[in-house]
């Protein structure tokens, strides 16, 4: 996993403090060792092996394993589940409880896509020809794969080391196995685009800890996720149950609901421009998924919220709050430092307000009041690609248009 402690450490420091290899003498185990850690005789015929295995089988104690699965109590009433905290055997899918998240695992599925189905030729023509690009658009580019590469990797870190273990329920752990994989197929996308386009890997891959603008997004994310990801952290007391409603609001509202907005709206525009349309596809493709992630996230604050009144007091609503604004912020800064200049008919201000707008739907969709107000939308057409098409939660209507294959159109 990432670890920012290291981030402003500078390579001649951290050459100085390591300490000269060491020689390390070979370990020699002695047969019974090496037998003992097998459990397998070192010397066994190749006929001999599945003789073992059988045996090795008949031998099996049983007994722990049927404890652990029947163990707390044994089959499972729709009552008994619940979104943290929950003592219920968790190996059971149905009776389903929280039918939203399995829909959208349903949803997710039927979207599935790989990045090499995207055809990149009319890119990389454009890419290597001289006057194809502006700096100013090669520049967007860069930084936007420099940031998703790693912000994509933060998120699936986060689901699968700290979200996963303490969401106690199987239909929402579905969907985030679901979105995990999702999220591994976005970095091969990225990583698709940087090999096609033949671009410094180490550049891009190293954005995040060398541009300031992206290094504090990747910064401010992983902030939430240390505490939580720790083996040893466990839910159970208000403040604990309140570490995990931060993580997921930084991560759902802030990270997917408001980090990617503006290098996606970037990157998109470049495509309804004809320029970059393999990237601005494989884009398209990523917002698609996305906006889903957003509102599973969303979803599951709520019902956690619903379940454990106590937790969205005074103090935690005005964090909430807080966080959405301050990565608001952060992504006004990205969007002035990757468009210094006016670009594909737009420019920071404009995204400014578009985020303002994005910060007002995250603040209301989770109950709080919206922060500018009047702020609308100068890129109707990004609402078009997701926001009211796709952009729909279990508490407003189901998405039911999503399917399989098929290259998505511009309108
Ligand atoms: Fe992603
Ligand atoms: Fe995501």
């Amino acid at each position: 996993m990432l670890n920012w402690d290291e981030y402003d450490e500078s390579k001649q420091q951290k050459q100085k403090e390591q300490p000269a290899p060491q020689k390390i003498a070979p370990v020699v185990e002695t047969k019974e060792e090496k037998e003992e850690i097998s459990s397998v005789p070192s010397s066994v015929e190749a006929g001999e092996r599945s003789k073992l295995a059988k045996e090795a089988l008949e031998n099996l104690d049983t007994r722990e394993g049927e404890e652990e699965l029947e163990g707390q109590s044994g089959r499972v009433q729709v009552d008994d589940k619940a979104m943290i905290n929950c003592r219920a055997d968790l190996n059971q899918l149905v009776p389903f409880k929280y039918d939203w998240a399995w829909q959208k695992y349903l949803d997710g599925s039927a979207n599935h896509w790989m990045p090499q189905e995207i055809n990149m030729t009319g890119d990389i023509a454009l890419w290597k020809s001289e006057e194809g690009l502006t700096e100013d658009e090669r520049m967007i580019v860069m930084r936007n794969l420099g940031f998703f590469s790693t912000a994509d990797s933060l998120v699936a870190n986060n689901l699968v080391l700290a979200i996963y273990r303490l969401i106690t329920n199987p239909e929402c752990r579905q969907y985030i196995l679901r979105q995990s994989l999702e999220e591994a197929i976005h970095t091969h996308a990225y990583q698709y685009c940087i090999e096609s386009l033949a671009m410094d890997e180490g550049e891009i891959f190293n954005m995040y800890r060398e541009i300031p603008s992206v290094a504090k997004k990747a910064s401010w994310g992983l902030k939430y996720t240390k505490e939580i990801s720790d083996p040893n952290f466990q839910t159970g007391t208000e403040e604990t149950d309140k570490k995990l409603l931060k993580n997921l609001i930084a991560f759902y509202c802030v990270l997917e609901g408001i980090f990617f907005y503006c290098g996606f709206t970037q990157i998109l525009s470049m495509g309804r421009r004809n320029k970059m349309t393999g990237t601005a596809e494989q884009f398209q493709y990523i917002l698609r998924d996305e906006s889903m992630h957003v509102n599973f996230g969303i979803d599951m604050i709520n019902q956690i919220k619903l379940e454990n009144p106590h937790l969205w007091d005074e103090e935690m609503r005005q964090e909430a709050a807080q966080m959405i604004l301050e990565g608001t912020e952060l992504e006004i800064q990205y969007a002035r430092d990757t468009m210094p200049r006016g670009i594909l008919g737009m420019n920071a201000n404009m995204m400014e307000e578009y985020l303002q707008f994005i910060a007002n739907r995250r603040l209301v969709q989770i109950g709080l009041e919206e922060e500018f107000v009047g702020a609308t939308n100068p890129f109707p057409w990004m609402s078009e690609i997701m926001d009211l098409r796709k952009e729909k939660n279990f508490f407003e209507t189901r998405v039911i248009e999503y399917q399989t294959g098929g290259a998505l159109s511009w309108d």
